[in-house]
């Protein structure tokens, strides 16, 4: 496993469209085990792979210790309801906004060995879904985002999830 660099929102790669990928092989294998290593260095809740460069379809969301999800070539195939909140993204640090997403979000996506499955989240995990989901077509939160927090209520809410 190897550390990757997370690029940061001036870099045009985080505005691509990321390409479906074709082979369950080797060099995803190692694609998902770099990120995994990067999210876990970075302390992030998600992590897409145009932010390490790559624009393959590949992401990987871990809201808790454990529960860590790999989505290749996923796809939101339901949303129930709406939920409106903080989001952050490890490509645009020190910065936070608020932003509307569906409550419930079902996803559908293959692992790494190509087999297919649907995940469903729920609040938070339904919040990093879209985020990740959206790197994959270019698309960051703050396109998105109501607004974006000032630096207090950035620091208030930084203060809340270090709590947790
Ligand atoms: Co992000």
């Amino acid at each position: 496993m190897a550390l990757r660099t997370i690029i940061t929102d001036r870099d045009e790669t985080l505005r691509k469209i990321s390409r479906p990928v074709a082979s369950f092989d080797k060099r995803l294998h190692q694609l998902l085990d770099d990120m995994i290593e990067t999210l876990h260095k970075a302390g992030g809740a998600g992590l897409a792979a145009p932010q390490v460069g790559v624009l393959r379809r590949v992401c990987i969301v871990e809201i808790e210790e454990g529960d860590l999800i790999e989505m290749v070539n996923p796809t939101i195939v339901g949303t129930v309801g709406e939920q409106t909140g903080a989001e952050a993204c490890l490509s645009i640090p020190g910065e936070m906004g608020i932003v509307s997403r569906p409550m419930t979000v079902t996803v559908h996506a293959f692992d790494r060995y190509g087999k297919a499955f649907d995940v469903i989240g729920e609040e938070f995990k339904a919040r990093a879904f879209c985020h990740e989901l959206d790197h994959l077509d270019g698309r960051l939160y703050t396109d998105v985002a109501q607004r974006m927090m000032s630096e207090e209520e950035y620091a208030l809410e930084e203060a809340s999830r270090e709590k947790k």
